[in-house]
């Protein structure tokens, strides 16, 4: 889908670019909807108390999250190279300085840090794949979904296994190009995704237990909310867009001249955000009805949805498609999480994109170790956050992304000049001069208030 052909852009990609303005929306939606929405966003919520915490989650989304979007879109548009690249280039050319490569930089370091778990509980999906398929789950109660489970991750070898097989499958096709295979992939598994999970809802629905599930969801509480669960709803609100860490930006960079950034950044944003309210509404109900904890943490989705399926009719299909689909979703993340380390190494060291992919891999899969052993071996060795896979996932989303996020918002409001934003995103009035006013003081002051406070 990325095309050589000239179309009259002032500046050209090494890489290519995207063939279509859909092609550019299926591959960041693909990057965004994630395990971020189906796996994480139903389990944080869960730990922060429901309600005021999805609440929070939805401001951030609207007020930081869109304008951090269209921000990291024309950033890299008009830089047109790999995110660390491109933020030396435009520090330059808008008179400030080089330093700003830094923001690229840590953005590179973040999507490896993310990728070493993200591939460990892509590895959970697959082996659920396998587990569906055998019917595992049919007619189970909660005691036995719960114990496979928890039998399942105590298994270090199995995980790390599984993490094997998913950083193999993220390699493979991040060496031979994000173009060939992508955009298919994508085109088919959003909207098969949100097929599934509107049946998932049905069952819900059915449960009995509905009410109780969007209670929990929209009734906000707020004497539960403290500012670590505000960062923690920041935090995964920049997670779900795959924002603040460049990995937009690197694919922006591929983007025609043309394409509206506002309209793309809107499509993704109500994807991304429909799925994991879906997810949500899926599985609270479950929760309730069984008896289980929201709290429980990242098992959540593993202990839940598979009680809905081994109850259906159809249920071990079901299941597998859904894995099979989750596993997907996962899949095209990674590429994301990879693009901007494998964009900087190609540019930087001259290597060629297989070379790089395989490098950058064997680091990332080294790296999620760490996490493999935080479900079994080393659960119980805690330090700051908690477990190795508790703290790398605090630095990233709570940290490192808020961070890099405002950056890139002080970079695009105050850096650039006005006209260079404006040629980027058309001066088209009012949305223009929204983007401008949330870029430049709503979102900075939003994302600094929350980190002083939470991490004080
Ligand atoms: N947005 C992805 C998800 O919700 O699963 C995670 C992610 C992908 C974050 C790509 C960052 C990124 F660059």
């Amino acid at each position: 889908m990325l095309s050589n052909q000239a179309d009259g852009d002032k500046r050209r990609s090494l890489h290519g670019h995207w063939s279509s303005r859909m092609a550019f929306i299926l591959a960041v939606t693909g990057s965004a909807v994630g395990l971020g929405n189906i796996w994480k966003f139903p389990y944080i919520a869960g730990q922060n108390g429901g309600g005021a915490f999805v609440l929070v989650y939805l401001v951030c989304v609207v007020l930081i999250g869109m304008p951090v979007m269209m921000s990291e879109i024309l950033i890299g548009r008009r830089g047109r190279r790999n995110p660390v690249a491109t933020m030396k280039l435009l520090g330059q050319e808008e008179g400030s300085s080089e330093r700003w490569k830094w923001v690229g930089g840590m953005g590179v370091l973040a999507g490896i840090l993310i990728l070493s778990y993200y591939s460990v509980i892509a590895g959970w999906t697959l082996a659920y794949i396998v587990k569906s398929v055998t019917g595992a789950f049919a007619g189970a109660s909660a005691g036995v979904v719960g114990d496979e489970f928890d039998s399942f991750v105590s298994d270090w070898r199995l995980v790390a296994l599984t993490h094997t097989i998913f950083m193999g499958l993220a390699v493979f096709v991040v060496a031979r190009g994000v173009e060939r295979g992508l955009e298919q992939a994508v085109r088919f598994m959003v909207p098969a995704l949100l097929v599934l999970m509107l049946v998932l809802l049905g069952y819900a629905i059915s449960s009995g237990y509905f009410g109780q599930g969007v209670a929990f969801m929209f009734t906000p509480d707020f004497s539960k909310l403290t500012w670590g669960s505000v960062l923690a709803a920041l935090g995964q609100a920049f997670f779900t867009l795959s924002i603040g860490m460049g990995a937009v930006m690197a694919y922006g960079a591929y983007l025609p001249e043309e394409t509206s950034i506002t309209g793309a950044s809107a499509a993704v944003v109500t994807a991304d955000t429909s799925i994991a309210i879906l997810a949500g509404l899926a599985i609270f109900p479950l929760v309730f009805a069984n008896g289980l904890t929201p709290g429980d943490g990242p098992g959540l989705v593993f202990n839940t949805l598979p009680l809905a399926f081994g109850q259906m009719a159809g249920g071990v299909f079901f299941s597998t498609v859904f894995f099979v689909l989750l596993s997907f979703a996962a899949w095209t993340s990674a590429i994301g999480l990879m693009e901007p380390a494998v964009a900087w190494i190609v540019e930087h060291f001259h290597k060629t994109r297989a070379q790089a992919t395989v490098g950058v891999g064997l680091l990332i899969w080294l790296l999620g170790f760490g996490s493999v052993l935080s479900f079994n071996v080393l659960a119980d060795t805690k330090f700051l956050a908690g477990t190795i896979f508790d703290n790398v996932d605090y630095l990233t989303s709570n940290i490192m992304l808020p961070l890099g996020g405002l950056l890139i918002v002080i970079f695009a409001g105050w850096v650039m000049c006005r006209n260079s934003t404006a040629d980027e995103l058309g001066n088209s009035g009012g949305l223009f001069k929204a983007w401008r006013i949330l870029a430049r003081y709503v979102a900075p002051i939003g994302i600094l208030l929350v980190l002083i406070n939470a991490v004080r």
